[in-house]
């Protein structure tokens, strides 16, 4: 949710005329923000426009840059019935766009123990049987920010194909789009995480590296260094991490430190 304080605050008050002094010049464009009219730069993206509007974001808004999916948007433009829809700090404004966030969309989420289900479509259906209800419209797809093809993953997880699923939506940053709009009222991206999780923990191989450091931990091989860095005042551990022995840029694929002393080698 983007707590979005409308009565403007005076530390986002400050922001504001900070971000209004930096484009002092730049063409403006009509927008508006939950029916209130701005003028704001062309350059900027929809979450600048909202706080150089003087809007302060709490929530809905995290990496800033395209990953975290908080940001979700809906818009639209005058004389056009399409809402469209988009992550609000990578979409750039345009004139007239009628601009509402949606960053959380209150979806079905199922709860489990991942390592009791079995990795086929039968756990899938049973978590969210509301799967089979998918009419095919493909609304989801063309939904997603990320360009994934949502309604494909959702037809293999639909047949059990969980890798296939995994695969194909493991660029999805759970911002809801595809689920605010899908007439079936399908929850996309939770099915996907779930085949995800079924994925990494029932069908990838283990990683031998992973497997070989909680060896280690357990045998407690680190626990000498971890009592010296601890004993260490911050000068010192900052002497210690800034002599430490880096990879070079263009070193060769197994490179390895000089020290392996506390490394961990299959
Ligand atoms: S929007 Fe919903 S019903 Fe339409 S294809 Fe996607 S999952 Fe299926
Ligand atoms: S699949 Fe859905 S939740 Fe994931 S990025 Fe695309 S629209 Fe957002
Ligand atoms: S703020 Fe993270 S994706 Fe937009």
């Amino acid at each position: 949710m983007v707590e979005i304080s409308v009565e403007v605050k005076k530390g986002s008050q400050e922001k504001a005329k900070r971000l209004q002094d930096k484009h002092p010049k730049e063409k403006r464009v009509p927008i508006f923000i939950m029916g209130k009219k701005y003028e704001v730069p062309d350059s900027l993206t929809i979450q600048k426009a909202l706080e150089y509007a003087g809007y302060q974001l709490i929530r809905g808004c995290g990496c800033r840059g395209g990953i975290c999916g908080a940001c979700g948007t809906v818009y639209r433009f005058p004389n056009s019935y399409r809402i469209e829809v988009g992550l609000a700090c990578q979409t750039v404004v345009e004139p007239d766009m009628y601009i509402t966030q949606i960053p959380f969309f209150p979806g079905n989420k199922a709860t489990y123990n991942i390592e009791k289900l079995e990795p086929t479509g039968s756990s899938i259906a049973a978590m969210y049987p509301e799967i089979f209800k998918c009419v095919g419209c493909g609304t989801c797809t063309r939904s997603c920010p990320m360009d994934i093809d949502v309604m494909d993953y959702i037809s293999k997880a639909i047949r059990g194909d969980i890798a296939g699923a995994a695969e194909l939506s493991f660029d999805c940053v759970m911002c809801g789009l595809c689920t605010a709009r899908c007439p079936a009222e399908e929850v996309q991206y939770n099915v996907a995480i779930l085949t995800r999780r079924l994925y990494g923990r029932h069908i990838a191989p283990r990683a031998r590296h992973i497997q070989k450091a909680i060896q280690y931990i357990e045998e407690g091989q680190f626990e000498k260094t971890i009592k010296q860095l601890m004993k260490m005042n911050r000068k010192e551990l900052e002497k210690v991490y800034n002599e430490r022995e880096i990879e070079p840029d263009m070193s060769e694929e197994f490179w390895t430190p000089k020290n392996k002393i506390n490394l961990v080698i299959e």
